[in-house]
Parts: structure tokens; sequence; C-alpha cells
């Protein structure tokens, strides 16, 4: 209500008729899901940063670009649209498609509300990721709580032109008239520009991939792109970008300098390179779901398989070794597979122990079992446990505890 006070990410700030956040919404600040370990999104985020960290190096050979991944999503209307050259009037500001937390603030729709407040500090190559928040309907592809990259290049005249920029001709602007970027520079910051985010795509999704570029408009960059990728026979936008509109330089006191940026969403991403069907289940916080991503190395195929919205029936088993030597986990995890079949989600060791005094090993797995279309009865699954167990016993020589 007007004239209450309204806490959002552990901030207060005074609501007024803009307020219209909610408490769904509120629930999902802070959980931060670009830098949970083993999360879908902060695998890909992980490729993408070592990608950019791999390509713009300075003279001494250290990444060129900051990173900056836990900005307060609570921004200005200034920074979200005034710093970014967006009309008043643009329908991008309207009360219906953000989440306002009043007539000031909002949460940010787009991480290039980072944009100025960056450049003005200083940053010259920077990334931001973040949640970003819109009003829009829930279905398979669209949730009111995303994540964004943003990438910024800014250049120097010798960034830009080399050795040769002592010459006349090499300027960065057009000497007459309103500051406009020189012909030059357009093209030498496009090629950049594409060839960094061809090279991008590539390296998610492989050498053979198909890509074009679409001309885009947006308030902040021109000229602007979308890069469309080709992905099971369908064309899918996956980034905005653009040459950085020389004002927006200007309103973040910027001098000598011109650039690009880029801001594509994590969440298609990860989609694509994972099939990933519903963007709703990277909230999920089932361990169907995510033990599918539980790898340490960014770069592993997934095939994603869809979670059953049935309950698990969690059965351990516990054993000893026959030997240490002679005993192989993966003979174990074949046999839970081939007996518990589709039935079988997840299975993990939970504990080991040596005995003191006989030195013998005991080993404790856990198999969750879930069935894709029904629920399981937990008769049904200790039929199916205790064959596993038998047949562990007779092909392993382990003695069930
Ligand atoms: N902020 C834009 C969006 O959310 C993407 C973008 C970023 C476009 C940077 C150009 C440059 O759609």
């Amino acid at each position: 209500h007007p004239g209450d006070q309204i806490t959002v990410g552990g901030r207060q700030y005074p609501a007024d008729h803009m307020t219209n956040i909610t408490p769904h919404i509120l629930s999902h600040l802070g959980k931060n899901l670009h830098l949970q370990q083993y999360h879908p999104l902060c695998h890909i985020l992980d490729r993408i940063v070592k990608y950019m960290y791999s390509r713009y190096l300075t003279p001494r050979g250290n990444p060129l670009f900051s990173v900056h991944s836990q900005l307060h999503p609570v921004v200005t209307t200034q920074q979200n649209f005034d710093s970014l050259l967006i009309p008043k009037d643009h329908v991008s500001r309207k009360k219906s498609d953000n989440f306002y937390v009043n007539e000031e603030q909002l949460l940010r729709a787009h991480t290039s509300a980072h944009q100025c407040e960056l450049m003005r500090m200083g940053f010259d190559n920077f990334l931001v990721i973040g949640d970003v928040y819109r009003r829009d309907e829930i279905d398979s592809s669209h949730y009111p709580v995303f994540h964004q990259v943003e990438g910024v290049r800014l250049l120097t005249k010798s960034d830009v032109y080399g050795k040769q920029q002592d010459m006349k001709e090499y300027e960065l602007f057009t000497p007459e008239g309103p500051p406009t970027h020189h012909p030059h520079v357009i093209n030498i910051l496009k090629a950049d520009l594409k060839d960094c985010l061809q090279g991008l795509a590539t390296t998610l999704f492989g050498r053979d991939v198909e890509m074009r570029w679409v001309d885009a408009y947006f308030p902040f960059t021109h000229p602007s792109w979308e890069l469309e990728v080709k992905l099971n026979d369908q064309w899918t936008e996956m980034l905005g970008c653009g040459i950085i509109q020389h004002q927006v330089l200007l309103n973040a006191d910027v001098e000598e300098r011109v650039g690009w940026a880029f801001g594509l969403g994590l969440e298609r991403w990860a989609m694509k390179l994972y099939q990933i069907p519903d963007i709703r289940v990277f909230w999920s916080t089932d361990p169907g779901f995510l033990s599918q991503f539980a790898f340490d190395d960014p770069a592993t195929n997934v095939n994603f398989k869809v979670v059953s919205k049935h309950t698990p029936c969690i059965n351990d088993i516990s054993f000893w070794l026959p030997s240490v030597s002679s005993y192989e986990a993966a003979d174990f995890y074949d046999i839970v597979r081939s007996i518990g079949g589709n039935l079988v989600e997840q299975v993990y060791l939970v504990d080991q122990f040596t005995h003191p005094h006989t030195s013998r090993t005991s080993h404790c797995y856990r198999i969750v079992y879930r069935h894709m279309d029904r629920i399981l009865t937990q008769e049904e699954v200790n039929r199916v446990h205790s064959r596993i167990e038998q047949e562990t016993t007779t092909a392993l020589g382990v003695t069930i505890r």
C-alpha cells in the first residue's frame, strides 16, 4: 500500500501507487541460480566466461573482462530506461510489463541497466550477469524471472586502429555535425562483435551450427543485430547486440571511446543446449532435475530427461565388498540399471566404511525410484529392490548387511 515500506532483496523501500511486486516474485530474489554449483545455468555461464576470458587478454596475458554477477536487482528508472535512451513514453516502461518497487525503482528488466554505472566506474570490458524481471504470461518458454549475460567492450582510438592511429583520416567520430561514429569505426567494431559472438555460439553449439544475423532495433545501440541459430530445424533468436550509441557513453561520462554491447538470456541457451523443454524447471530443487547436471566439466553433453511429477521412493542398499580390489562400483550400477530400468532415477554412493578389526569395507548406495507417468507403490519398489540385492550378491559376491 502507498505509505508502507517494502523489503526487496534485504533492502527497504517506500511503496507508492506504482508498487506491484508480489510475494511470489520476491521469493525468487537472492536465489542466484547462476552461481549455484552444478546448476545448468551455472555451467553455461562458466563456458561463456571462459570463452570471453580466452578471447580477450591484456598485454600481460590476463583476462581483460571483469565479471559482475552479484549486483543488486533493484535499479532506478534512470538506470533501466533513461541512461539507455529509452523514450519516456516507450511501451517497455509500462507498469503492466515491469515489477516496480515504487515510482523511481524497479526490478531490473535487463542487465543493460548496469551498463552506465559500470562504465562510469571506469570499466572498459565487462560482463554483467543477473536475474531480470518482466511481467509476462507464464508458459513453457516464459517465466517472470530469468537470467541475462551482458557484455560490454569499449575501445580507444589506438584499440580500434592500432598503429595507423596517427594518420589523419583515422578518427573515432566524424569531424562535422553532432558526434557520429566514423564509418571505419562501425565496420571495425561490427567485425569484432560478430566474430566474438559467432565464436561463442560455435563454442557452445559446435562447429557445424548454422547461424544468421538479423537487423534489429534497440534504443541504446545503433546499428543493432540479433543472432539466430538453427537448432532442430528451427531458427531461434539467441541474443541482441549492437554498437553503443555515443549518447549512452556521454551519459556515463566516458570520453574518447567507442564500443559494443550484447545481451543474451541464459535460460534460452541452456534450453537449446540441453534440450530442456520447460523454462520453469530451472527453479526446481528436485534432485531428479539437478542430478542430471552434477558434473565438474561444464562442457559435458547432456540430453535432458524430463523429471516425473510423482513422488520418488528412496531405498538404500548396504553390503560388504568381497575385497576392495575385486569390486567395481560401475558393475553395481549396471545391475541396478538393468533390473530397475526406467524406474531408477538416480543411484549414488552415500556412505562407505572400513571395519577397524576385520578391515572389511562396506558401501551404502541410495537408489531413487520414480515412474514418469504414475505413482509407484512401496511394495512394487521393494520387489525390484530385492531382485537388485539378489543379483548383486550372486554376480558381485557381496554380502548384504
Ligand atoms: N537488453 C537487451 C534485451 O534485453 C539486449 C541487448 C543488450 C541489446 C545489449 C543490445 C545490446 O533485449
